[in-house]
């Protein structure tokens, strides 16, 4: 089959690779119809992941058709049309229990800080990914969701990661009726934190960038106000200005650890690698949240030392919280959100691109070239 493979920092391409066959009798084998780039497939294509081996297939957003099931599957059968979300959880551990999908511990066993992802290293289980024309999904009892009548594919691909995701960081933040809601990134998961920040009540929701067609796309998208940083002196004053010199109620991460803005926190964390990324984006939702207010952290970090300003935080009172998605817990009312037309996910694809092109793909992708928001890649078996 073709598969998109890693060659190494900032080269990936398309190679055959065999079909992959059930290994477990709960896996099931799915043939892809769409899979999408994200901005966390962009750590690792651009090296930043321990143990991301040469060879492997990214890929963690993904739709298709089950092809084959193992002898203990009940959930699914060939011919079904399925989303998988992102984190591969065993759905019985002490954590899936609390449906907290994201942190299972037997998904990843090797490590007592993530769960198993699909293609994302070996620092999340060395699990091949989704772009590729087929890809075996281990516990298909327990993460697919069947893509209701009606749904089309390029909706419920982004159910599998960004929408989920902007929602429980919208979530996370604690958002009271009326507050106002500072989202940094305006890639396609803080365009959805943004949009559902409205969903949770918010008063008024500002999406800070650089990227001014990313703002522009936001601002229509999500109704929202949006600054660029790049063109103004000092963003945190600038964002204590617009509100009330107090600071926003709620600030979400949205950018993890590739953030621009500050050259040194760019050499010491992206360049030379010294700590686990660049922080200038949360550092940024610490200093411009109001004292006592929530900061939500979805942009990804590796786990050393980083230069975050806790001292800040901790006097200002505020309430930190963070993880991966825990995509199952949301499916289903992000699934009725989409089906009553309240959220058009698929809005914010700009690029649908035969596998094939993965490697361009990547590269614009990542240099942010001819307006790219988000993704699709389609495999030639997709029809
Ligand atoms: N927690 C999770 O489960 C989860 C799931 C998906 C993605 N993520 C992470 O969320 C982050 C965003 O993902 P994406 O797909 O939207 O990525 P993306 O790369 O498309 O978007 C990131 C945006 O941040 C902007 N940016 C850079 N520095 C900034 C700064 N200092 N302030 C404000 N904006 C800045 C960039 O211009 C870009 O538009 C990534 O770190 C990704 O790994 C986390
Ligand atoms: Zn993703
Ligand atoms: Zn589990």
């Amino acid at each position: 089959m073709l598969a998109m493979t890693y060659r190494g920092p900032y080269r990936v391409r398309l190679d055959e690779k065999p079909i992959p066959q059930i290994e477990h009798p709960n896996d099931a084998i799915i043939r892809v119809t769409r899979t999408c780039l994200c901005g966390s497939d962009l750590h690792i294509y651009h090296g930043l992941l321990p143990d991301t081996r040469i060879g492997s297939t990214f890929g963690h957003e993904f739709v298709g058709v089950v092809e084959e099931v193992g002898p203990t599957v009940q959930s699914l059968k060939p011919g079904d049309r399925v989303g998988v979300p992102f984190n591969i959880s065993c759905g019985s551990c002490f954590f899936c229990k609390k449906s907290l999908y994201g942190n299972c511990e037997n998904t990843n066993p090797n490590s007592s800080i993530g769960a198993g992802f699909f293609g994302y290293s070996h620092t999340t289980g060395g699990y091949d990914g989704g772009q590729a024309e087929y890809v075996r999904v281990p516990f298909a009892d327990v993460g697919p969701f069947k893509i209701p009548d009606g749904m089309s594919e390029d909706d419920a691909v982004l159910l599998t990661d960004v929408f989920p995701t902007g929602y429980q960081a919208a979530e996370m933040g604690d958002i009271k009726a009326g507050d106002t809601v500072i989202v940094f990134g305006a890639g396609p998961v803080g365009i959805f934190a943004a949009k559902s920040a409205w969903l949770m009540g918010a008063g008024r929701v500002i999406v800070v960038d650089q990227a001014d067609y990313r703002l522009e796309f936001v601002q229509n998208y999500a109704q929202v106000e949006t600054v660029n940083f790049a063109q103004v002196d000092d963003i945190i004053m600038t964002l204590k200005k617009m509100t009330d010199w107090r600071g926003a109620d709620v600030c979400i991460d949205a950018v993890g650890a590739e953030a621009d803005g500050d050259w040194l926190q760019t050499l010491a964390g992206v360049r030379m690698k010294l700590s686990g990324g660049a922080t200038t984006a949360l550092g940024w939702a610490i200093e411009s949240c109001r004292k006592a207010g929530n900061v939500s952290i979805v942009g990804v970090y590796g786990p050393p030392i980083n230069l975050v300003p806790m001292g800040t935080a901790m006097n200002k009172g505020l309430t930190m919280r963070m993880n991966q998605c825990n995509v199952k817990r949301y499916l289903p009312r992000l699934i009725e959100h989409v089906m009553s037309g309240r959220v058009k996910p698929s809005d914010i694809i700009t690029h649908r691109v035969p596998l094939e092109e993965v490697s361009d793909a990547y590269h614009r992708f990542s240099s942010k070239l001819d307006h790219c928001i988000k993704t699709v890649l389609i495999p030639p078996k997709a029809a």
